[in-house]
Order: structure tokens, then C-alpha cells, then sequence
């Protein structure tokens, strides 16, 4: 057997799928799903348990100056760059049990499978929780660490980002310092290797499919717009219509507007949303003089990405009326096909175990994104139940947990001996 099938043979389904409900815990809401927000005390406290888990094994850990954890198991070549594998911990205000938290577990349970089997490899492998990868959830900016720990962002720039409490993401993480007391501290951004992300697909089409592995081929593109508009608080009994400057009804318009024009019918390929419509003063009694929504729109090519998203603020101002509407683009990403050997290694993997598989789009992003910046990348995908997530009913079956990690424990041996 080689030790790439040792480490996949090594894989402890029933392990995995008992931490998934044990992290599952951290956070639980009445429906089932999870809240655990960015760097909150749910989140440090998941961390602190990965810690404790790593220390159990002598797995170093380390701290990046914008909370990143590093989980490292040695290679014999230690100054060689490593091969990374991980996502993220924080989920959604009312998100499932898998997104992302599969992807850190499965990264921790190929590296205990390769210490069980005693699989020595040559490049160290790290398993890493990338910090705030949910935007919008708690901080307006997500895929935090994996884009400071990429150089896409400065790092200064991030720290004074604020939640809707006003905390920053600089105060933020001394409480995740201090749940992590011992954990040292290592510089941003190094060297690596490759890097592998396993995640739930997100989707609908593995498990239509009937098929157990996707190997991601690349992630689409996003921008996303904030659209305020001004109009005047006005009283609800006495302000005829000629009057008004009503900020809702102008949102309204402007909504219908977008959609209008933000779909591509029958091939569906455009992914448009209005997720926060926030009016002000929010009482039944006045014309809401003020009213905010957020656009975020997501599509696998960059050509269509500039002209339908170039029309975002024309569409808006032709439906203002007496109002005023500033329009601020608040994040783009471009599509990132993942161009290297990895895809072709996982592919590799997955065949040599006999998962039936799909090459696949993500339409969601991930910390991958900016990996895929600096080093080879790749990702895997499991079907996740109907593709919802986001959601509280977000599900996964503990078979295709454990054959995605399988296929992860696999690659991360032939990359981290290449
Ligand atoms: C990440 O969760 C995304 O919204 O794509
Ligand atoms: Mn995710
Ligand atoms: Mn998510």
C-alpha cells in the first residue's frame, strides 16, 4: 500500500462526525444550525479546543497577527515551505454545522490519520483556521485572514474594520488571545508549498449527480454595492404623495429595476441578491426617510462581472425620484480558475479510491481564492443535502465527510513529498 492509500485508510469517519456535532455545539441555535461569529466567544472557544487537540498529538500551534491558527505537523525537511489544508470556523448569523468548520476538521483528521499510520512526509503540513471568512455576518469584510495572510489587503487596514457594536477587529482579537494563552505568536504570510480546501459544495448539483467528490476547478467572480438613499421623514397622515420623498418606495423601484435587468434566463448563470433592505426610523406612523440595501452579485465571468455590474448605480439614479442615492462598491473579486497540478492530484486521488466524481464551478467563495495567489491550489467538494446552506437545515451525510478527507489525506501526501 502506498502511504498516500495508508493515509486515506487511516480516516475515522465516526471520529469525524462526532467532532462536527461536538463543534456543532458552540453556537447551537434552537433550529439546529449555528451561529458562531467571527472571533466571538464561540469561535475562540472552537479554536481553543483544535489547540488542545493539537497539543495532544505535539502538533505545534501559532497565532498570525490577524488570528490565523496554525496547526503544523513536522516534516523531515523542516525549512521547507508547507502544504496548507484548511478553512474557517465562523459561520453566518443563522448558519449550518459544516460550512466551513468541514474543512478545518477534515484538515485535523487527515493529519491525525498520518501520525496513527505513521506517515512521515517531507514537506511539514499545516492545518489552518482562516479568520473571518463570512462576511457581512459579524464585520462587513469577509475572507479576512486568508487575505491579509495573501498580501491582498493590508493588514492595518483590517484591524480597524468594526462590527455593528463598533468593536474592532484589533479589540476583537485579544479576546481570541486570550482564549488561546501559550498559543505564540508568528509573523503574516509565509512560503507555501500548495494548499487544499475541502468544503461542502453548496450546491445542488454532487448530490443530483449521485456523484461523492467534486474537484473544484475555479471560483466565480463578486461584486457587491451598498445603496443608501436619502429622502425626508414625513408624517404618515398628513404628507400627500406630491410631497413625500420616501425612501423605501424609491429602494423598491430600484430593486425591481436590477432584477430586471440581473438575470440571464434560461441559462440561470447570474446569481443576484438584495441579503439587508434596512429602512429608518422603522415606524408605522412615518414616511421612512431613509432606506439602505446591499447588492451581491456573482458570476463566473469577469466580461459579464464589468457590464452588468458597471450598470448598478445608472439603474438606481433613474429610479431616485425626489430622492438622493450614493452608491459604493464595497468588494469585487474576480473569477480564480485554479490553474495548477493540484485539481489534477485530488482528481487523481478520488479515482484511485473509486469516488465518482465531477470536475466543478464554486459559486460560492473561499479562503482558496486568495491562496490560489500565492501557491498551487485546489479544492475538494462533498454533496452537501438539496445544496442549501446558509441555513440553519444545512446537512452533509458522515460517509461523504469522511471519503472527501479520504481524497484530502491522499493529495496532502503526494504534494507534501513531491
Ligand atoms: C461565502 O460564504 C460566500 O458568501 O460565498
Ligand atoms: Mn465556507
Ligand atoms: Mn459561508
Amino acid at each position: 500500500m502506498t502511504d498516500a492509500a495508508k493515509a486515506a485508510a487511516a480516516v475515522d469517519e465516526d471520529r469525524l462526525w462526532r467532532r462536527h456535532m461536538e463543534m456543532a455545539r458552540l453556537g447551537a441555535t434552537p433550529a439546529g444550525g449555528v451561529r458562531r461569529l467571527a472571533l466571538d466567544a464561540n469561535d475562540n472557544e472552537a479554536r481553543r479546543r483544535l489547540v488542545d487537540w493539537a497539543r495532544g498529538f505535539g502538533f505545534a500551534c501559532a497565532l498570525d497577527p490577524i488570528g490565523n491558527l496554525f496547526i503544523r505537523r513536522e516534516g523531515s525537511l523542516r525549512e521547507a515551505p508547507p502544504v496548507m489544508t484548511g478553512s474557517h470556523t465562523d459561520t453566518q448569523p443563522s448558519g449550518g454545522k459544516f460550512d466551513g468548520i468541514y474543512g478545518v476538521l477534515a484538515a485535523c483528521e487527515a493529519l491525525e490519520a498520518l501520525e496513527r499510520a505513521q506517515i512521515a512526509t517531507r514537506r511539514p503540513i499545516e492545518a489552518v483556521v482562516w479568520t473571518c471568512e463570512e462576511g457581512g455576518a459579524r464585520f462587513p469584510m469577509g475572507t479576512m485572514g486568508s487575505s491579509a495572510f495573501a498580501g491582498v489587503r493590508p493588514l492595518a487596514d483590517i484591524l480597524k474594520v468594526t462590527d455593528d457594536a463598533g468593536i474592532s477587529v484589533e479589540e476583537a482579537l485579544r479576546g481570541t488571545r486570550a482564549a488561546l494563552k501559550g498559543v505564540p505568536e508568528r509573523p503574516l504570510g509565509c512560503q507555501v508549498a500548495a494548499f487544499i480546501e475541502a468544503h461542502i459544495e453548496q450546491g445542488p448539483e454532487l448530490e443530483a449527480r449521485g456523484l461523492t467528490i467534486g474537484v473544484v476547478t475555479a471560483i466565480q467572480g463578486a461584486r457587491r454595492f451598498l445603496v443608501e438613499i436619502a429622502g425626508e421623514d414625513a408624517h404618515a397622515g398628513t404628507t400627500t404623495r406630491a410631497r413625500r420623498k420616501d425612501a423605501l418606495s424609491a429602494a423598491v423601484r430600484m430593486v425591481s429595476a436590477l432584477e430586471r435587468v440581473f438575470h440571464d434566463d434560461p441559462t440561470d448563470t447570474v446569481r443576484f441578491t438584495v441579503g439587508r433592505f434596512r429602512i429608518s426610523p422603522d415606524a408605522p406612523a412615518v414616511v421612512p426617510g431613509h432606506a439602505l440595501f446591499t447588492i451581491d452579485f456573482r458570476h463566473p465571468d469577469e466580461a459579464v462581472l464589468t457590464k452588468l455590474g458597471d450598470q448598478v448605480e445608472a439603474l438606481c439614479r433613474a429610479q431616485a425620484g425626489p430622492c438622493a442615492v450614493t452608491v459604493t462598491e464595497t468588494s469585487r473579486s474576480r473569477p480564480v480558475p485554479f490553474t495548477s497540478h493540484v485539481p489534477d492530484v485530488i482528481e487523481s486521488a478520488a479515482a484511485r479510491l473509486d469516488y465518482a466524481r465531477m470536475r466543478i464551478l464554486s459559486g460560492a467563495g473561499h479562503d482558496a481564492m486568495h491562496l490560489a495567489k500565492l501557491c498551487p491550489t485546489g479544492m475538494i467538494f462533498v454533496p452537501c443535502e438539496k445544496g442549501i446552506s446558509h441555513n440553519e437545515t444545512e446537512n452533509a451525510t458522515a460517509a461523504d465527510l469522511a471519503a472527501g478527507t479520504r481524497v484530502l489525506a491522499a493529495s496532502l501526501v503526494e504534494l507534501a513529498n513531491a
